[in-house]
């Protein structure tokens, strides 16, 4: 499969993942999908709560059912969300995908129509904290 088609592919993953967000207080639907080293695609959507602070970013779905279907790595990722400004990962989504991941890692931001940016993990979490710093010296 040609990098472009699997571009599509995990765009398009986001896409209908994000049709299934529960957003019924900020209305802001996301969607996002994880390409893993088996060549597997993970989706997931936002999930907010009544209780705010614990609502579930869209990354944080897909990188549970990664796990849940024993991937271990993230190859790449895409982030799909409608705003003025290209919706790119929260912070906290940065680090979790960080967990899988390395700087390397492309991260695509799309919306309903078009790809708008493409980053790597690096440039959107530069000198960050990883797996490696908790390893035994
Ligand atoms: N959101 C995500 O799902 N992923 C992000 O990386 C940015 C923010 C969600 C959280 C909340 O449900 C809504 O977007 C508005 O912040």
């Amino acid at each position: 499969m040609t990098d472009d088609l699997i571009l599509q592919r995990l765009v398009d993953a986001a896409r209908a993942a994000r049709e299934h967000a529960h957003v019924p207080y900020s209305h802001f639907a996301v969607g996002a999908a994880l390409l893993d080293e088996q060549g597997r695609i993970h989706a997931g959507c936002n999930i907010e709560n009544a209780a705010y602070p614990q609502s579930q970013c869209a990354e944080a779905t897909a990188i549970g059912h990664l796990v849940l279907a024993g991937g271990r790595r993230i190859v790449a990722a895409a982030v799909v969300g409608v705003a003025a400004q290209p919706v790119t990962p929260c912070g906290g989504c940065r680090q979790r995908l960080r967990e899988f991941a390395g700087e390397d890692t492309p991260v695509w931001v799309a919306d309903l129509d078009v790809v708008r940016s493409k980053y790597t993990l690096g440039q959107l979490l530069p000198a960050s904290f990883g797996p490696d710093h908790l390893e035994r010296r």
